[in-house]
C-alpha cells in the first residue's frame, strides 16, 4: 500500500498562496478577506468553519464569522448575504452546508455574487466550469486534482470511477476529469447502481464520496489503482477523548497488503478542502483589485 498523506501537498499550497498574499499586499491592495456563515449548531460544521477561520487567519486574511442561531429564517439569511455582496471590503463569501431544513439551500447559494463564490456552488460557476471557462472550482475537487499532480497519477486516458454524484463533489469532480487537459474516462456511481464492483474493478482511480464507512475495501480495487477517500465519518469511540474516531468511506486497514496507493483519514484531502478555499479567496481578492 502506498499512503498519499495530503499534509505535505496542502503545506506547499499554503506556502504558495503565502507568497502571492504578501506579493499582492506588497503591491498595495488590503489582505484577501473571507467571510463564513454557520448556521446551527452541527458538531462537524463548526469543526470544518473552525479550520477554515484558522487557514484564513495564519495566512493573514482578514476573516468574518457569522454564526447564526439554527432557527434563522431563510429572509434575514438572504438579507446578510444581500449585505456581504455589496460590502467592498469582502472578497469571498462561504455558507456553511447543511443547512437547517427550514431554509432552501440552494436559494441562499443563488443569492452569493458569482465573483465572490469561493465555493464554486452558485450556478453561474457551475456553468463556467462545465464549459470549461474560468470559475471558482469547488474545494474539495479541486485539491483532489491538486493531489492526483502532486503524487504524479496521470488521469489522461485513465478510467476513473466516483461513487457519490453530490453537488459538492460527485458532480464538479466528474466534470473537472472529463474536461480537456484532464481527460479522464469518468463513471459516475449513484446508490441505485447496480453490481458497484464491476465499476470500481475496472477503475485506474476510484474517488469515494459516498458518505458511509466501509463503502469500499480492498476486494473493490484492482492492483497498481489509487483510491482517493472524501469520507469524513464519526465513529463512536468511548476509548477517544472526544468520544468517536473519523473514519473515510474506503476500509483503509484492508489495503495494507496490497498495491495500492490510498488518501487517509484523517489527513487526506479533508486538508486540501480548506488550503484550496484559501487559494480561490485569493483569486477572488486579485479578481477584485481596485474595488
Ligand atoms: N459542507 C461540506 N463541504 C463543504 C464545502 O466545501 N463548502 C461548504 N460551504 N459547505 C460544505
Amino acid at each position: 500500500m502506498r499512503r498519499l498523506g495530503c499534509k505535505k501537498v496542502s503545506e506547499s499550497v499554503l506556502e504558495n498562496i503565502r507568497k502571492r498574499t504578501e506579493l499582492f499586499i506588497s503591491e498595495g491592495n488590503r489582505a484577501p478577506s473571507l467571510a463564513v456563515v454557520l448556521v446551527g449548531e452541527d458538531p462537524a460544521s463548526q469543526t470544518y468553519v473552525r479550520k477554515k477561520a484558522e487557514a484564513a487567519l495564519s495566512l493573514g486574511f482578514v476573516h468574518f464569522q457569522y454564526s447564526l442561531s439554527a432557527d434563522t429564517e431563510e429572509k434575514d439569511l438572504l438579507h446578510l448575504i444581500d449585505e456581504l455582496n455589496e460590502r467592498d471590503d469582502v472578497d469571498g463569501i462561504l455558507v456553511q452546508l447543511p443547512l437547517p431544513r427550514s431554509i432552501d439551500a440552494d436559494k441562499v447559494i443563488d443569492r452569493i455574487a458569482p465573483e465572490k463564490d469561493v465555493d464554486g456552488f452558485t450556478p453561474i460557476n457551475v456553468g463556467r466550469m462545465a464549459i470549461g471557462k474560468e470559475a471558482f472550482i469547488p474545494c474539495t475537487p479541486k485539491g483532489i486534482m491538486e493531489t492526483l499532480r502532486y503524487y504524479g497519477i496521470e488521469t489522461a486516458g485513465k478510467n476513473v470511477t466516483i461513487i457519490g454524484r453530490s453537488n459538492i463533489v460527485g458532480k464538479p469532480m466528474a466534470l473537472l476529469l472529463m474536461q480537456k487537459g484532464a481527460d479522464a474516462t469518468v463513471t459516475v456511481c449513484n446508490t441505485k447502481t447496480q453490481n458497484l464492483k464491476e465499476h470500481t474493478l475496472s477503475a485506474d482511480i476510484v474517488i469515494v464520496a459516498a458518505g458511509h464507512p466501509g463503502t469500499i475495501d480492498e476486494s473493490y480495487i484492482k492492483d497498481g489503482a489509487a483510491v482517493i477517500d472524501v469520507g469524513v465519518n464519526r465513529i463512536d469511540d468511548p476509548s477517544k477523548e472526544k468520544g468517536f474516531r473519523l473514519a473515510g468511506d474506503a476500509d483503509y486497514d484492508s489495503f495494507r497488503d496490497r498495491d495500492v496507493s490510498i488518501t487517509p483519514v484523517p489527513g487526506g484531502v479533508g486538508l486540501m478542502t480548506v488550503s484550496m478555499l484559501m487559494e480561490n479567496t485569493l483569486e477572488a481578492a486579485i479578481r477584485r483589485r481596485g474595488r
